[in-house]
């Protein structure tokens, strides 16, 4: 992939993007007033969420809507609760000097402003890198309301970003970023600042992307495993997203995980090296899921460097390969059946199709006595020893 293959990434709308572009041309032919002249338009993009904060829509995969940036329930709040909240750091400022935080698509710096107005009582050093691959989306940040005070320091530094890169000639911000916070602003593929740029370690990760299906070059096994050098032993990588195949990769590159909080949608992940920064575990059926059905295959890019369709179709053919012969099909949440009575399933239909599934496998029925052994396990194990169990007794069942 080369660095300009912009397909590999959803990024934010062209037309918003073409917007940003002329303003960028305008303010270096030497327009003072280009900013001025082109907010009405670049604000016509801008969504209001629930809580008075703004979010943009993405672009469109080839199959596929668009997404938001953000909840519609309000952008800011999601990211207190989903990220900055669960995160510890309070408490982690409390115990240390100076801390570091990775912010992962970074976007319109909303995540890295509510973790500055949360720790804005703490007299502790804050280091954030801010990794987002598309520079209008960070420019964009420029015509954005203030949701708190240090969202102005965000925008100052942005503006400082565009100006010593070019893209802009004036400071206009007004902003003055107080001594203790320090933003480093990449743009680039995550991906690419993994590999190459990233150093130390952090406190915690902000893992943001749009959702797996169309950004799912950042939640590979690979990608996970190689962010563990840059994480204390205590650090919390943080993602609104529940979805399987994301959970399982974490699970496969190392990280024992849980359950996030939930804001409005269900609840995000959080996972850790260390099985005890964990509070809240994943439901046993979420855990099957992951364990043992096709949906829990997770995406993987090697060298961290495949584009979205070899990483999409690598897994779908992994997922067709294997489906209902070493994992049982995930059609019609039968994880979430199997080991029941199946008499206890109302729905004929519904019952019938489950126990077909499985007896195309070999099994009498979903409550086959070898199903049983396969979900036997200490129900004392964390999730991520839970979800190992399950698979090691698949594969011993399934020979
Ligand atoms: C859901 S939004 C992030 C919102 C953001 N955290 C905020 O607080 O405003 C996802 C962002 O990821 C960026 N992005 C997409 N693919 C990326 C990649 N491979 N590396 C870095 N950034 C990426 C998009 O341009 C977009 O701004």
């Amino acid at each position: 992939m080369s660095d300009d293959d912009t397909h590999s990434r959803l990024e934010l709308l062209e037309q918003n993007k073409l917007l940003i572009q002329e303003l960028f041309q305008l303010e270096q032919d030497g327009h003072k007033d280009a900013r001025e002249l082109y907010h009405d338009e670049i604000a016509g993009f801008f969504i209001r969420t629930d809580d008075g904060s703004y979010t943009l829509s993405s672009a469109k995969r080839e199959s596929g809507d668009s997404e938001t940036l953000h909840s519609k329930y309000g952008a800011f709040s999601e990211s207190y609760e989903k990220f900055v909240r669960p995160s510890n750091l309070v408490t982690i400022a409390q115990h240390k000097k100076s801390i570091r935080v990775l912010d992962i698509c970074s976007g319109i710096g909303y995540n890295t402003a509510a973790l500055l107005t949360y720790l804005k009582d703490e007299e502790v050093e804050i280091e954030i890198d801010m990794v987002e691959s598309s520079i209008e989306t960070l420019a964009t940040i420029l015509f954005i309301p203030d949701v708190s005070k240090a969202y102005g320091y965000v925008k100052k530094e942005v503006e400082t970003y565009l100006v010593d890169n070019g893209y802009l000639q004036f400071n206009k911000v007004l902003s003055t970023v107080p001594s203790n916070i320090h933003i480093n602003i990449h743009v680039c593929d995550a991906r690419d600042f993994i590999k190459n740029d990233a150093h130390g370690r952090y406190d915690a990760v902000f893992l943001d992307p749009y959702s797996p299906s169309k950004s799912p070059e950042l939640y590979t096994v690979d990608f996970f495993a190689k962010i563990k050098q840059f994480l204390e032993e205590y650090s919390l990588i943080l993602t609104y997203t529940a979805a399987s195949p994301v959970r399982s990769a974490l699970v496969h590159a190392g990280y024992h995980l849980g359950q996030g909080p939930s804001f409005h949608r269900s609840g995000g992940t959080i996972a850790s090296l260390n099985k005890d920064m964990i509070a809240t575990p994943l439901s046993f059926s979420d855990e099957k899921v992951i364990a043992l059905s096709d949906v829990g295959v997770p995406y993987i890019d090697p060298e961290l460097n495949d584009d979205y369709d070899t990483i999409v179709n690598r897994r779908q053919n992994t997922r067709e390969k294997i489906r209902g012969v070493s994992v049982f099909p995930s059609s019609s949440k039968l994880p979430r059946y199997i080991g029941l009575d199946p008499e206890s399933i109302e729905d004929v239909n519904l019952r019938n199709k489950l126990n077909g599934y499985v007896m195309a496998m070999g099994f009498e029925s979903i409550n086959d006595y070898r199903i049983h052994d396969i979900l036997n396990i200490d129900p004392n194990l964390s999730s991520r020893e839970q979800i190992l169990a399950l698979e090691e007794n698949l594969h011993r069942v399934l020979g």
